[in-house]
């Protein structure tokens, strides 16, 4: 998730906009930069790598002024390097900006602009708004100079489809800044005689804590000594400011204690990020448009779906198995790849290989992908890092745009990794004719999101169990089918955060061997969104309470409610969508109890021991 700030007043701008960018390293980014207005002149300094490094490249090349926009860039198109980062300038050199987002239709922009002389150097989608604004800039119809660049900033934003918070500064009109935002955050911090533009409360709290939270669509130009808000359709707006009493800890965490708490909360957006674009109405329907991966006839065609990936990703390619098998009716492999890698798998050259990584760094998997690679597969990479390893081996990738994850423990990556994959595995049922109508199955993706930011509102709930049980001995999870896989998820968060010894069992597995550790020192968390099987797993909890466990149940609320509230301790509910996509649900609530266990432990949820959030190594 990039990070972007601006400075206008009287200090130097540099020092401020590199501690500004400081305070948005949180975010995770991979290359960074300034812009400064002096002397009539946009001067420039970016680069690839950490922050540390442009400041040295600063103390040799200083650049003088007191206006300055900066950016920690997250790279989403194009690679991190020197010439991707921002700041972008236009063709003349005297626009530039910084942007936090995604310009989904960048590449028809790019190519309207280039009919019109536009010559692009990065492979960026923020270059295309560089260029848009001077394409209006000069060719606006009449008026004074100092209103052109707010006239053209804003019919560049009326070409523009998709997220953005931006910074815009001009070289022509040198006492202002312009600001403004959609789908992504944006804050105009007030002070005397200056003000401030970040992506977030903590880089601004050093100057000041009287800020504007940009709304939807607004526009702000922010001069030395005032602020002026206007709507999307360019009306003034009269707000008042916020006074922000958060400390800086608490701010870098959005007002949450933890990154992971932060992270399960940023859940509802990464799913909306997700799906964007990639989801479309066509009239009454819903269409899935995948445009990085041609769903064409060699995937209807495909023998086989192998999937593989390592932990948490591992449990998203288990629900990716049964998605695929369910909506296409296809033979799918799921495999570890830490296994995959040694096992002399056998190969078709026809099979579609998915590999799954949050990092796109982790060992085994990228060693499984090029096992595969060798062996003649195409290679399909889900992951959350562009430019990562995996997104530069593997033949096409699907970007899960979950914003960066900081905690260990994986959350928005694992949640953001099942829609790709609900994504692809209805998409390729519809190809291959399995599936009638995918419309009722799409229109509950798109709901996901609200549902979840429902789920939330109701942690009380989970927070109030965990402080009930957070020191039982042997913490089990069971479930059958998906609601196996997202057991796997909830034993493995437990165990990592909690250090709790917590295991999944497929349910019908209890009578094989698990029911013989269960006592009165054991918790069963039972997952039971599969209605048809509910009465399996009611037998299955009633097994356990005999043995003296306490028991919990994950259900739809509604007709899971009414099935289990007599069979199981504790009951927490979900917001209805189709079972068959109830793990971008039911896995919130498990999330949610190993936090709260974690932090009842008095254990630091964000930096389990002995784990790192990418295994690089074997
Ligand atoms: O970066 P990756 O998705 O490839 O990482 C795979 C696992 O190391 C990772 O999911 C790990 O299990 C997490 N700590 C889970 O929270």
């Amino acid at each position: 998730m990039c990070g972007i700030t601006g400075y206008i007043g009287f200090r130097k701008a540099k020092p401020v906009l590199l501690q500004a960018l400081a305070k948005l390293e949180y975010r995770g980014y991979d290359s960074a930069g300034i812009a400064v207005l002096h002397e009539g002149m946009v001067q420039v300094r970016k680069m690839k790598g950490p922050l540390k490094a442009l400041a040295t490249r600063l103390a040799t090349e200083p650049i003088e002024g007191a206006i300055g926009i900066g950016h920690t860039r997250w790279a989403t198109h194009g690679e991190p390097s020197d010439v991707n980062s921002h700041p972008h300038t236009d063709v003349s050199g005297r626009i530039a900006v910084v942007h936090n987002g995604i310009i989904e239709n960048y590449a028809a922009l790019k190519a309207w602009l280039c009919d019109r002389g536009g010559i692009f150097i990065s492979e960026t989608d923020t270059e295309v708004v560089a260029h848009l604004i001077n394409y209006y800039y000069q060719n606006v119809p009449q008026g004074p100079w100092e209103d052109r660049l707010l006239y053209a900033v804003r019919r560049a934003l009326s070409r523009i489809t998709g997220s953005y918070a931006l910074a815009v500064i001009s070289a022509d009109v040198p006492d202002r800044l312009i600001a403004a935002r959609k789908d992504s955050p944006l804050i105009v911090g007030l002070g005397e005689g200056e003000q401030f533009i970040a992506s977030d409360v903590p880089a601004l709290l050093a100057y000041t804590r009287e800020v504007y939270f940009l709304e939807e669509g607004e526009v702000a130009v922010v001069y030395r000594d005032t602020v002026e808000l206007f709507t999307e359709q360019g009306e003034p707006v009269d707000r008042t400011p916020t006074h922000i009493d958060w400390d800086l800890a608490a701010a870098e965490k959005g007002g949450y204690a933890h990154f992971m708490l932060k992270e399960i909360h940023d859940q509802p957006k990464a799913y909306t990020d997700t799906l964007r674009s990639r989801l479309v109405r066509e009239g009454q329907d819903w269409a899935v448009k995948v445009e990085e991966i041609p769903l064409d006839h060699t995937w209807a065609a495909a023998p086989r779906i192998v999937l593989t990936a390592c932990g948490t990703a591992w449990h998203a390619a288990m629900v990716g198995k049964y998605a695929f098998e369910r909506f296409a009716r296809i033979p799918v492999e799921v495999d570890i790849a830490s296994e995959y890698r040694y096992r002399n798998p056998v190969f078709n050259p026809q099979d579609i290989f998915i590999v799954i990584s949050q990092s796109g760094e982790t060992a085994d998997t990228l060693a499984a992908m090029r096992l595969a690679k060798k062996g003649g597969a195409r290679i399909v990479a889900i992951t959350n890092a562009v430019g990562s390893t995996l997104s530069r081996e593997a033949d096409q990738v699907m970007y899960t745009w979950a914003g960066p994850e900081i905690a260990v423990a994986s959350t928005k990556a694992f949640t953001t990794q099942l829609m790709c994959l609900y994504l692809l595995a209805l998409k390729l049922g519809t190809l291959r004719g399995c599936l009638r109508d995918a419309n009722p199955y799409l229109q509950s993706l798109t709901e996901a999101a609200d549902k979840t930011a429902v789920l939330l509102r109701r942690k009380e709930q989970i927070q109030r169990f965990a402080a009930r049980q957070f020191n039982k001995n042997k913490v089990f999870f069971m479930g059958r089918q998906f609601d196996y896989a997202v057991s796997l998820e909830g034993a493995l968060k437990l165990k990592e955060i909690s250090y709790t010894h917590s295991e999944a069992f497929a349910a019908g597995e209890l009578k094989h061997g698990p029911i013989a550790l269960v006592d009165t020192h054991t918790l069963v968390v039972a997952l039971a969104t599969q209605g048809e099987l509910f009465d399996k797993i009611a037998s299955n909890i009633r097994e356990v309470t005999a043995r003296g466990a306490a028991t919990a149940v994950i259900t739809w609320e509604g007709e899971g409610e009414a099935a289990f509230h007599e069979v199981a301790q504790e009951v927490f509910t979900l917001p209805r969508i189709e079972d068959s996509l109830s793990p971008l649900l039911s896995v919130i609530p498990a999330q949610l109890f190993a936090y709260y266990c974690a932090v009842q432990r008095g254990n630091d949820p964000d930096k389990p021991r002995n784990l790192a959030k990418s295994v690089t190594v074997e």
